[in-house]
């Protein structure tokens, strides 16, 4: 909404969320107590605020004034009830749809941002259109139905949304198709905008990320192949990224993928397919994840191993909480799981990372009731923010998101003040050009195997 504020200077955007906190953090005069740091966005926040962005709380109000109504409301994975563990939650897209069906006025575009399972819109039109919450007008009031997801990745967003590769618009009616694109053709080309239907650009949706998933599982599992025959997982990654038809994004190996989208919406997925009786259709795409849990817990496996099979009282440093650089997001990042299993072999933690909060990262390892008693018990964790003092009497320091400082380290300094015999783990692999190996450090990076040749 951002960017759109600031490209269509004629356009009035509000921004409503029933979260109260948010909304303030959003109108914080100090820009950087935004909920969210994302390369960019602070400055186009503080351009368009107040002048035609506006964030407010008054739900019902700014419903009845719009025009088009984005909804960008979370669709978690249910936790419970039919399709637990797969299937999404729609309970904020309903609570929203039914909203938006009580107060709006006149015609409304109702447009689904939200990542949504194919054919929800048909969920938000009955609603829009049956509801009993309906505004006392409503004979007099229409709605159409757009579906118009996003790609953005996280960390890169404002210059995903600056630059997008498409757009991609989904509907049946001409004219609101019309509308939207107008839109956006204030600053993106007309030939990136494509049209569809309702249920292709969902689809579209779910599967792009699937997609994106798939080679990132394809990519970790061929770096375990490296280690143990003696390849190097980035010669390979470029060698066959060179390759036009397969390309060479996306084929970085790492501790596997994390985030808020890859996971759930191949488990949708998923879900779908197991819905319609497709099932060699969801094994497949089930696959996908199964090997990055996989390929997660081989790298926490890994450390303790390589650790002399145990880290009981061994001080590690976790570098990178973030599920990727450029990122305060923690959510499904693979950090989690790595420190949760170090912590319940017993290992004393510190963590590092330049943006995620320590309030973030406790409440990030606590989530899990299980897990707390463990926690407490068996190992411990602090935060740090001098990666340098940190480091003093360290066993291991691990790295796990590729942050811009981790990658450029005085490994001479750092050997001198860990404790021996000190290992050093990179599951990013940005490390391998460093002097690391020049140290009397013991090294392990993500799919390099070329110490196998020596
Ligand atoms: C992803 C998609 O890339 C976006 O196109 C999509 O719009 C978004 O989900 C969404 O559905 O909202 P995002 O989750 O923000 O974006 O981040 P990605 O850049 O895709 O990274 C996901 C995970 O894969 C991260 O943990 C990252 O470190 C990992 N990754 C990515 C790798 O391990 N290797 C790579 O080569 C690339």
């Amino acid at each position: 909404m951002a960017v759109i504020a600031e490209n269509c200077p004629d356009i009035k955007v509000t921004v409503v969320d029933i979260n109260e906190e948010k909304i303030r953090d959003w109108n914080s005069e100090d820009l950087d107590q935004l909920p969210v740091f994302e390369p960019g966005l602070k400055e186009i926040i503080s351009k368009v605020r107040g002048k035609n962005l506006f964030f407010s709380t008054h739900i019902d109000k700014e419903i009845s004034l719009s025009d088009m109504v984005f909804i960008s409301v979370n669709t978690p994975t249910k936790t419970k009830g039919f399709g637990a563990g797969y299937a999404i939650d729609l309970k904020w897209v309903e609570e929203s749809a039914r909203k938006v069906a009580k107060y709006a006025s006149g015609h409304t575009i109702v447009v689904e941002k939200s990542t949504l399972p194919v054919k929800t819109a048909e969920l938000i039109k009955s609603i829009l259109i049956q509801s009993d919450d309906k505004n006392l007008d409503s004979d007099k009031n229409t709605f159409s139905i757009l579906s118009n997801p996003e790609f953005l990745a996280e960390g890169t967003a404002i210059y995903n949304l600056r630059n997008p590769d498409r757009v991609l618009i989904g509907g049946d009616d001409e004219q609101s198709i019309n509308s939207l694109k107008q839109i956006y053709k204030n600053w993106v080309n007309e030939e990136k905008i494509l049209e569809t239907n309702l249920w292709s650009s969902e689809l579209s949706k779910l599967t792009a990320n699937a997609f994106l998933a798939q080679r990132i599982s394809s990519i970790n599992s061929i770096s375990s192949i490296c280690e143990v025959t003696g390849a190097e997982i980035s010669e390979v990654s470029k060698a066959v990224g060179f390759d036009s038809r397969i390309g060479s994004e996306f084929l970085s190996a790492g501790p596997g993928f994390g985030g808020s989208c890859f996971k759930k919406d191949i488990l949708n997925l998923v879900y779908i397919s197991r819905f319609y009786g497709l099932y060699s259709v969801a094994d497949y795409w089930e696959q996908v994840i199964t090997l990055n849990s996989w390929h997660t817990k081989r790298i926490s496996k890994l450390i303790v191993e390589k650790l002399f099979g145990t880290v009981a009282n061994k001080r590690i440093l976790i570098l990178g909480f973030s599920f990727k650089s450029n990122t305060n997001d923690t959510r499904e990042s693979p950090s989690i799981s790595i420190v949760k299993d170090l912590l319940e072999n017993g290992a004393e933690i510190i963590i590092h990372d330049p943006k995620v909060k320590p309030s973030q990262i406790e409440k990030e390892l606590n989530c899990d009731s299980e897990i707390i008693t463990d926690i407490r018990e068996e190992g411990k964790w602090q935060y740090s923010n001098n990666i340098y003092k940190s480091i003093e009497n360290s066993d291991a320091v691990v790295i796990l998101t590729e942050w811009e400082v981790y990658k450029n380290l005085d490994w001479v300094k750092i050997s001198g003040i860990m404790r021996s015999p000190a290992w050093v783990f990179d599951a990013r692999g940005i490390t391998r050009d460093s002097e690391i190996k020049e140290t009397s450090l013991n090294y392990w990076a993500i799919g390099d195997g070329s110490s196998k040749l020596k």
